[in-house]
């Protein structure tokens, strides 16, 4: 493998609306941004992913833009930008923007033009197509629910495409004017220096644009989901020309938001000479994918997640690397969805933070993963503002819960979840506005926020510190950067524990999830190696002896042994 710049960061996630706000509109914005990167440089990451700050009409939290070169008017302006980067780089930080190229919004001007002109250019830059005996051209569901066809705006016959919110059409890859279009807008905010980009839902773009008329259904509405009109083959050459007029000239980092991708098909992706940079690991939080709705996932079982995890790594492990997330703003609070119940605990939390910090690939903290954000307790649905979330709901009452059951289903998996204000203090609304926040912030906020845990040595932020900073370690590099990843001790009921091999280094890292002690044996060579952190706070925990590492509940060790 080609070793490149950003092997060894670590990146950190901010969602802009609930990050920080400047001037109490109790909207997250650039300036508030601004005001925390210190905060950022402290707690050791150096690249940072932004998503989406252009303009839009937030139909979907800005993954709808309405134009590409401007900052939406909540966040501030481009002159606020431009001070953004800047400042991210006087810390010799990275900023990477997301890139949502496979639709844009019914605000853009390009849609505006197209339903003006229905037939004219502008509407080959989206899929218009003729009413089908009299309704939607075909019975797709969209990702949020809904049929994926929708009437262009005053007419009576004709539909355009939407994969997602109604407000976000798709966008024609078929049309070269477009596709030039975005390079040209994907080149503008590299040569601004942009260090890359986290790219949204491009899966997507390669369609069949046969458009069938009809799909055997998938669910009780009549309608299939409509992941199958992007399954086709096609899209490796669209991806590379992407690469090569705007990525490749300008040396950036490209993270693909990539779903469902078999292990064989991974190297044309994360190689050498992949599509993309990395792509983000998502297979434990597929796992729910293979239920009909939110409401039919069984509660957290630890042997399926680890096997998803350890497949995971071994997939890319000979030719890439992937991105680590355990949550984003599209995912619940990993704290509250990959821990038991009686786990979801600082000594539990922080054992997570260790296994996915130090897994082989590029590690993604979402903003608040640092000191333990939990799940929302939202009170009803309509509190909900995802509309994603709402789907859910709906589809689980159609496939026969009650209305119990598929709130209880929202309060697990719902996108809000993550999406509600950073914490920063206990003072109100948790420090993040003066005003009254756009999402509630989480009542927790008193006991879980930045400002306690920076004064607490045994919180979970300054455990994430020293997380952070094992990463960034020179002398650790070989074995927690490239080293390869084995799994150990599979036999050992609910531990989970692997190691980072290298040459002259290994990282063991061993974790407890059992509810009572666990005695590891260990070889002769493995129980001389040194202790590099521990979650636990009692001295006489976690202890090594004899050959044998004994590990109370929620333990995590984590050893570097020297080869021969
Ligand atoms: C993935 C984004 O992360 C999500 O938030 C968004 O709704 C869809 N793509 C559509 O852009
Ligand atoms: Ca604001």
């Amino acid at each position: 493998m080609k070793r490149e710049w950003w092997h060894n960061l670590v990146a950190y996630q901010i969602y802009p609306k609930s990050f920080m706000d400047s001037n109490g509109d109790g909207i997250g914005d650039l300036r508030g941004i601004i005001s925390r990167l210190d905060y950022l440089q402290d707690l050791g990451v150096d690249l940072i992913w932004l998503s989406p700050v252009y303009s839009s009409p937030f139909m979907d939290q800005g993954y709808d833009i309405s134009d590409y070169y401007g900052i939406a008017e909540e966040f501030g302006s481009m002159e606020d930008f431009d001070e953004l980067l800047s400042e991210v780089k006087k810390r010799n930080m990275y900023l990477i923007m997301d890139l949502v190229i496979n639709h844009c919004s019914t605000e853009h001007e390009w849609f505006k033009k197209a339903v003006s002109d229905p037939y004219g250019p502008y509407a080959d830059y989206f899929y218009f197509r003729k009413a089908v005996d009299g309704r939607e051209p075909s019975n797709l569901r969209s990702y949020f629910g809904g049929n994926v066809w929708e009437l262009v705006p005053g007419q009576s016959d004709l539909y355009y495409l939407h994969m997602y919110t109604p407000g976000q059409p798709d966008l024609n890859w078929g049309n070269d004017e477009l596709r030039q279009k975005l390079y040209d807008m994907v080149n503008w905010w590299l040569d601004k220096g942009i260090d890359g980009f986290r790219v949204d839902a491009i899966m997507d773009i390669c369609k069949d644009t046969s458009f069938p008329t009809y799909y055997e259904p998938d669910g009780p509405d009549g309608l299939r989901f409509c992941k199958v009109l992007t399954e086709g083959p096609g899209i490796g050459p669209m991806l590379d020309d992407l690469r090569d007029s705007c990525i490749r000239p300008h040396n950036a980092i490209t993270v693909g938001e990539c779903f469902g991708l078999s292990g064989g098909e991974l190297e044309e992706f994360i190689g050498d000479n992949g599509h993309f940079s990395t792509i983000f690991d998502f297979t434990a939080h597929s796992l729910i994918h293979k239920h009909k709705c939110w409401a039919e996932v069984p509660e957290f079982d630890f042997n399926s997640w680890r096997d998803a995890i350890i497949s995971g790594q071994h997939e890319s492990m000979d030719f890439g690397f992937r991105a680590n997330v355990i949550e984003n703003h599209d995912e619940p609070r990993g704290a509250s969805r990959y821990l038991p119940t009686w786990a979801q605990n600082d000594a539990g939390i922080k054992m997570l933070g260790t296994i996915h910090m130090l897994l082989r690939g590029i590690p993604f903290i979402y903003q608040g993963q640092e000191i333990g954000m939990q799940n929302m307790p939202f009170g009803d649905i309509d509190e909900y503002n995802d509309p994603n979330t709402h789907m859910e709901y709906d589809l689980a009452l159609l496939e026969g819960y009650s209305k119990e059951e598929a709130f209880q289903s929202c309060l697990r998996f719902s996108r809000d979840n993550a999406r509600t204000p950073m914490q920063w203090n206990n003072s109100t609304n948790s420090g993040f506005t003066t005003g009254t926040p756009w999402l509630p912030v989480n009542p927790n906020y008193t006991n879980i926020n930045v400002e306690l845990e920076n004064q607490n040595p045994a919180s979970i932020l300054n455990y994430y510190k020293k997380l952070i900073a094992l990463r960034k370690d020179p002398a650790l590099a070989e074995a927690l950067v490239y080293g390869s990843f084995q799994e150990e001790y599979l036999e050992e009921e609910n531990v989970f524990a692997f190691r980072r091999v290298s040459p002259h280094l290994e990282v063991l890292v061993i974790t407890n999830w059992n509810r009572d002690c666990v005695e590891i044996p260990l070889s002769n060579r493995d129980s001389n190696g040194t202790i590099l952190l521990t979650n636990c706070l009692d001295q006489n925990s976690c202890h090594l002896s004899d050959g044998v590492i004994t590990l109370h509940p929620l333990d995590a060790i984590v050893l570097s042994i020297k080869r021969p």
